[in-house]
Formats: C-alpha cells, sequence, structure tokens
C-alpha cells in the first residue's frame, strides 16, 4: 500500500496554504485579552459580593447591638428626711441627677435645674436666696417662681413620695408645673 504523498509548503494552491496555516498563535492572541477581561469580570463580582456581605453583616450587627444612650436613672432614692436642713436648699444631687431638694418646715419638694428659658442650669445663691441662671439673667424665688430675666414660668418640680425604708424616693419620670395647678397634686410635695 503507497503512502499518500504530502505537498510541500511551496506547492500548495492560496486556498490550501490558507487551511494549512498554524493556528494556535491566532488562539493565542485572542485567548489574552478574552482572559484579561475574564479576570476583571471576576473581581468585579468578588468585590460586589464582599460589599454586599459587609452590608449585611453591618446590618445584622446593628441589630445585635443598638445604639443605646445610657441614662440617670429616673428614680432614685435621696437619704432620709432628717438629713435635711428646714430652710435648706440642697445641692448635693444637681450634677447627678439635675435636681435641687428644698426644705421647708411644712415638708419637702424638688425642682428641676433645668432654666424654663433656654434650658441652662442656674446657681443658687444662697446669700440671695434665689435660684440666677448665668446664660441670661433669670431668677427664681427658693419655690421655684420666676420673678426676673426672660424665664417664662416658674421651675418645674418632680415626684417626691417616701419608700418602704423611709428613705425619700425622687420620680423625674413624673414632672409638675405650677401654671398648670400641678403643684396642688400631692405626689409633688412630701409633708414630713
Ligand atoms: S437659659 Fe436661663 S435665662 Fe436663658
Amino acid at each position: 500500500m503507497s503512502e499518500t504523498p504530502v505537498p510541500s509548503q511551496e506547492n500548495l494552491t492560496p486556498t490550501q496554504a490558507q487551511v494549512a496555516k498554524p493556528a494556535p498563535q491566532v488562539l493565542e492572541e485572542v485567548s489574552a485579552p478574552g482572559r484579561r477581561k475574564f479576570l476583571s469580570w471576576f473581581f468585579v463580582a468578588w468585590a460586589s459580593f464582599a460589599a454586599a456581605t459587609g452590608g449585611a453583616l453591618s446590618l445584622v450587627l446593628r441589630f445585635l447591638f443598638p445604639n443605646v444612650l445610657f441614662e440617670p436613672k429616673s428614680e432614685f432614692k435621696a437619704g432620709y428626711p432628717n438629713d435635711y436642713e428646714v430652710g435648706t436648699v440642697d445641692t448635693r444631687f444637681k450634677d447627678r441627677f439635675g435636681v435641687w431638694i428644698v426644705r421647708v418646715a411644712e415638708g419637702m419638694y424638688v425642682l428641676s435645674t433645668i432654666c424654663t428659658h433656654l434650658g441652662c442650669t442656674p446657681n443658687w445663691l444662697d446669700a440671695e436666696g434665689k435660684f440666677k441662671c448665668p446664660c441670661h439673667g433669670s431668677g427664681f424665688y427658693k419655690s421655684g417662681i420666676n420673678f426676673e430675666g426672660p424665664a417664662p414660668r416658674p421651675l418645674e418640680r418632680f415626684k417626691i413620695s417616701l419608700a418602704d425604708d423611709g428613705q425619700i424616693l425622687i420620680d423625674k419620670s413624673k414632672k409638675f408645673q405650677q401654671e398648670k395647678g400641678e403643684w396642688n397634686n400631692p405626689e409633688s410635695f412630701l409633708t414630713v
């Protein structure tokens, strides 16, 4: 059996020469940009996935650990009535709880330290017997009634009572405004 003769490159017709061209180099040239394109899409997809996962994770963390504002307790004990001298304004809870405790002959009441003008904190001036606001000069009597400056109304009072152990119990979640007639509420004054 005789072998089919292989034509040399010079003896090929133009069509045969085109068909016989080696293809690997052409494929190489086509596949390099394709690979780059694939890799760039891969990185874009990966980055998108990572961003989406990160966002979802932060939502889960926010749900598990929400922002909580820790405020001082609204209810607290303030010692025994006999710890307070008649005729005095006690300032020991001013910074921590934002109140003054006033002891008069008939009993006790609790004033808010928030000025009713724009919310500054007045000072108790013992020598002058009044609360004076450093911001715009409002003045309040020991009772909390405003008498000078721009404050439009008296200081507010908070609920005061006696706890089971005989200590003074103050509840800042319940306030009383004089201009609404709420100082007549027995919870705004402790008779001792
Ligand atoms: S805030 Fe007190 S007088 Fe203005």
